[in-house]
Parts: C-alpha cells; structure tokens; sequence
C-alpha cells in the first residue's frame, strides 16, 4: 500500500490580479486535508472509491476530463505504465469542496504522490505542481497556478505566474480564522467577469491590479517582520479592491465587517469570490468571539489556522 496526503488552502493577498501576472500570497491549511490511499486488489481494472464526491467505479468508465481519471491516466503515463496493474484507490477528503479550500487541487497532489508512489516513482515537487496544474485547467479555465503550487509546496508562497515559487517565513505566529460563506461559487465564473470588465477598461483595471499587487508585496514585508496591525490594514485595502473588482457579495461583506467589529485585525474575502471564504487576521485573545461572531453572522463553517515562523 502507499499512501499520500495534501492540505487545503487559502489565499491571502493577491487573488484575480495574480491571473494578471501580479504576486499574490498564499498559505497551506493543514488542518484540513485529502488524503489517498493505492492498495492491490484481486479485481482486474483500477478502482476508484472516493465517497466525498459519491464516487465508485472503475477507470474506463469515466470520462477523459473527470478530474480524478485525468489525474490517474496522467500518472499512469507520466510512470510509463502500459500494463496497467489491478489496484484500488481510495479517497477521503475532509476539505469542504467547492468552498475556494483548493479541495480538487489537493486531492490531485495526494492522489500523483500515492499512485507514482505507487508505480515506483517519485516526482519531484515541480512535477507534482506541474501535473495537478493541467488538471485544475480541465474545470477552472484559466488558473494561475497559484493552488497547485501552495499544496504541492504545503509552505506559505509567494507567488507570480511564471516565475519560480518563492517559499517566505513569518516573524511571528499568527493566526487566519476563515469563515466559509456557504455560497458555492465556480471560480471559473468571476474569473471570467473580471477578464470582461478587463477588455472593456484595460487601463483602469490594470490600475487596480498594479494596486492589489504593491499590497501583496508589503503584506510579504509585514507577515515576515510580524507588523499584524499594518497587515490587517493591507487585508481591509484588498479587501476593498476586490468590492471594486465585483466578486465580493453581500454575506462576504457582511462576515467580512463581522470579524472587524468583533476583534480583528482585518478581514477580506478569499479566492474566486462572489462566495466561499473570507479570512480574518485574529489577534489569540479573540479568535473564540471573532469565530463565534461569524457562525451567527452566518458562516457554514469556522476553521482557525496558525502559521508558525
Ligand atoms: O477560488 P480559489 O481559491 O481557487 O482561488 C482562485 C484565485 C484566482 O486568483 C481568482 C484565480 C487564480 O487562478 O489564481
């Protein structure tokens, strides 16, 4: 048996104009995650049991771009295996899906990891990124790379489209209380309506992106000298960007100004938009009244995650 596992992840800075080739920040959440488990089995064929998406069958029976088959057969030939062995494959996530936590994303690295594992290989982290990045293209259109990349690394990035991903360290523990909305919102979607207003205005929107990119970079500065009031006000500033960008709503807004009146630093919406999460920067004193403030403000789910130096 081999077995693999892979955190979720938020982003903290940077979303949408990363798509635009600006930096953004990202940060693993590890207490979520999938995991994946290969074992042999006596039935002919590769058998998938994934019961966190109602998935059970066996690989000939799913379509070319069911994430989960495009992400065995691209191992299957990344290992060069033509005989295919018989196995079972079993994931179990406990990421919320659809909830902007990189869920797909870290069941792919989890799942390239187990089974190459598996097969007798072991890509390397660029490869694992590198595969699990032409998967997310099958259902998110136009990613950035930035999830692949924040759950292959399970480190905090900084990131720039095209370039070498930078790993950065805090000067202090701090801690991210993200409220999910609730509201499933296909990254796909806003992405798309940002690319419209974007051939509509060129020059107004890459104003703006120039803007939430200069707040990634001094949001890096911050985390890495431990400036938590500085960063919290860099969190409301792209919170903001991101209003004028179109993809917040009004329950994001809503928990988003909950968190502040409750005790934090700053809060803003997180990934895709529109729904899913938002993430607040918690001094340890208030992350019980700020998690409790955004569950009756409305959040499904309260997940806390502290980022040691
Ligand atoms: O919705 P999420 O958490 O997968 O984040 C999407 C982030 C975007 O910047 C909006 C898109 C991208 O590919 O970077």
């Amino acid at each position: 048996m081999t077995s693999a596992s892979a955190p979720g992840k938020v982003i903290l800075f940077g979303e949408h104009a990363v798509v635009y080739g600006r930096p953004a920040l990202a940060i693993p959440v590890t207490q979520v995650a999938a995991r994946v488990e290969v074992f042999d089995t006596n039935r002919p064929g590769i058998w998938i049991e994934a019961p966190d998406v109602q998935l059970s069958a066996e690989l000939s029976s799913l379509a070319a771009d069911q994430p989960v088959a495009a992400t065995i057969r691209k191992v299957l030939a990344y290992a060069k295996a033509t005989n295919h062995p018989s196995l079972k494959i079993k994931i179990n996530s406990t990421i919320p899906i659809a909830a902007g936590l990189g869920s797909g994303a870290a069941i792919s690295v989890a799942l390239i990891r187990a089974l190459a594992g598996y097969l007798h290989h072991t890509p390397s982290d660029d490869e694992v990124s590198r595969m699990t990045f032409e998967i997310e293209m099958l259902y998110h259109g136009t990613p950035s790379g930035i999830d692949n990349t924040v759950i292959t690394f399970a480190q905090p990035i900084y990131f720039m489209k095209g370039l070498p991903v930078e790993l950065f360290h805090a000067g202090g523990p701090f801690t991210i209380v993200i409220g999910d909305s609730g509201i499933p919102a296909p990254t796909k979607e806003s992405v798309g309506d940002v690319r419209r207003l974007w051939s509509g205005d060129p020059s107004r929107y890459e104003t703006l992106f120039d803007k939430i990119g200069a707040i990634a970079r001094s949001a890096r500065a911050a985390i890495e000298s431990a400036h938590w009031l500085e960063l919290g006000d860099l969190m409301n500033q792209n919170h903001s960007y991101l209003q004028e960008l179109t993809v917040s709503s009004p329950l994001l807004d809503q928990l988003v100004q909950t968190a502040r009146d409750s005790g934090a630093w700053g809060a803003k919406l997180s990934g895709g938009g529109r729904g899913g999460n938002m993430i607040a920067l918690v001094p340890a004193e208030k992350i019980a009244s700020v998690s409790e403030a955004l569950s009756s403000a409305g959040a499904r789910q309260v997940l806390t995650t502290t980022i040691e130096p």
